[in-house]
Formats: structure tokens, sequence, C-alpha cells
């Protein structure tokens, strides 16, 4: 399905009925990467999942895309499907995104669920060397970062290299303007530490015990900074843990959904 969002044509997979929840890719993925979570949860909820500005089938735009712009065209498309409160689910860029949106909207989340992710700006080097990567994307294409990324993002051998096929499949087609807008941005994010504490929605912080792009450090992190949340690590998984442990980690969204969800709502928290 596609809608008109803040100016660009937005894809998005809209499926089920229920309690919304809205999940958001990482980078330099697309909506496939939640495929298994939309089997999944499609029976019991209304599972929304957009391809963000400039990645998958949406379209893109000129210059840096901050984490509050991608925020935004979120907000909008909740706007537009008429979803009220949701379940909003961010991996990695994705959970920046969330962040940058609980803080601008804290009212419209019914909960949070921070995947692979964290809550820290780049160092200074970090930021300068996205910077170099937006440039060499720029003078020769996506191609070369893609297939360098697609590797990490699992966890062990992939001695056949089908699951890193299948990782490449959720990354392209992103655009040469999708990824150098969203490097700029994550270069230029600020630290989202004073939104933690404020969070009241019920948060569950989930990541890959083997995540060697964040490592699950962060995720203890966030845990820990906010009030009432629930981690869980998942064995045998690396960054893109919804792909590659999926069986898994829809076990652990399912339990969260069931139960501290449920109870934090309940208690009106
Ligand atoms: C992602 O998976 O979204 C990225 O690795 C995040 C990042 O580069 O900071």
């Amino acid at each position: 399905m596609f809608a008109e969002i803040n100016g660009i044509r937005m894809a998005y997979t809209d499926e089920g009925e229920g309690s919304p929840i809205l999940f958001i890719h990482g980078f330099p993925l697309n909506r496939r990467a939640w495929s298994g979570q939309v089997e999944a949860f499609k029976p019991r909820f209304r599972v929304i999942v957009p391809d963000l500005r400039g990645f998958g089938e949406s379209g893109s735009s000129e210059g840096a895309v901050t984490m509050g712009r991608f925020a935004d065209d979120i907000r909008a498309l909740i706007q537009h499907l008429g979803l009220g409160q949701v379940i909003l689910v961010g991996h990695s860029m994705g959970g920046y995104i969330a962040l940058a949106f609980a803080k601008a909207h804290p009212a419209q989340l019914r909960g949070l669920v921070l995947v692979g992710t964290k809550a820290g700006m780049d160092s200074p080097e970090a930021a300068k060397s996205r910077r170099a990567s937006a440039a060499k994307v720029q003078r020769e294409g996506p191609l070369a970062l893609v297939e360098a990324m697609a590797a990490s993002m699992l966890s062990g051998p992939d001695a056949g290299g089908r699951r890193v096929a299948a990782v490449r499949a959720c990354m392209v087609p992103a655009s040469t303007e999708g990824i150098t807008g969203a490097l700029l941005g994550m270069a230029m994010r600020p630290d989202s530490w004073d939104v933690l504490d404020a969070l009241r929605a019920p948060t569950l912080v989930v990541a890959g015990a083997e995540d060697a792009v964040i490592p699950p450090g962060e995720s203890e992190a966030l845990a820990k900074a906010i009030p009432n949340a629930h981690l869980r690590l998942i064995p045998k998984a690396g960054h893109l843990v919804a792909v590659d442990q999926s069986a898994a980690f829809n076990v652990v969204l399912r339990e969260w959904l069931a139960g501290a969800c449920q109870d934090q709502r309940q208690e009106g928290i």
C-alpha cells in the first residue's frame, strides 16, 4: 500500500486486526526485515510496517534526514491510518527513530520495544566515518555498503551464504539519497538519555546476545535507564535478531505483549 506522507510516497504493509503494532526497520534495510513478525502477529494484532523515507519502495528526498524527520513521517502515517495509540517497535536506527518519536509524542505510545539499539549519540570519529561513507555512496552507489553490512548483521558462520542473501534482500532497493540522507541524519542525532527517564509507556528492550554492530551492553544500559523496562537477550542471535532468530524473537515479543505490556496498562502506568 502507499500513502502521501510529508511530500513523499510512502510504502507500507498493513495487515491483521486488533491493537496496532508499528515496526520501524533499521539501516539500510526495508520493511521486508519484519516479514517474520507480520506473519506471526497479524492473527491477533493490526501490524503496520512502513518503508522509511529513501528505503524499500518509499520515495526519497534530498539532504540529511534527521531522526526527528523520520519520526514525523511515522506520526503522519499513524494519523493517515487513524490508529490512535500504537505499540512501536524499532530496530537499531529504527530504535533511534522510536526514541525521537517518544520524545515528541509520548501520549501516542501504548508500548515501546527497543531492539538492538542504543541511546547515545555518535562520537566525533563515528560521525566523521558516517560522513565519509555517505560521500563514498554518493560517488560509487549503495551496493558496496550494502554488501559489507549484510554479513555483519547475523551471528555465527553462514556456510552456504543463504542467510546473508536473505538479509541482502531486506536491503535493496535502498536509494543513494536514502542511504546518504540517513547516514548524515544519524551522524547529527542528539543522545536520547533524557527521553528514557521520562518514558512511562511499558517498554521491552531486546538484543541478540551476539550483536557485533551494537553490543548487547548498550541494551543493558538502556534497560537500566528506563523505569520498569524488561530486558531480554536472545542467544545465538546477531544484530538483525528478528531475522536471525525469528521464532525466539517472536516468543519474547508475544510473552511481553501478553504479560508486562497488559499489566502495566491495567495499572495505568
Ligand atoms: C542499523 O542497523 O540501523 C545501523 O547499524 C545503526 C547504526 O549504524 O548506528
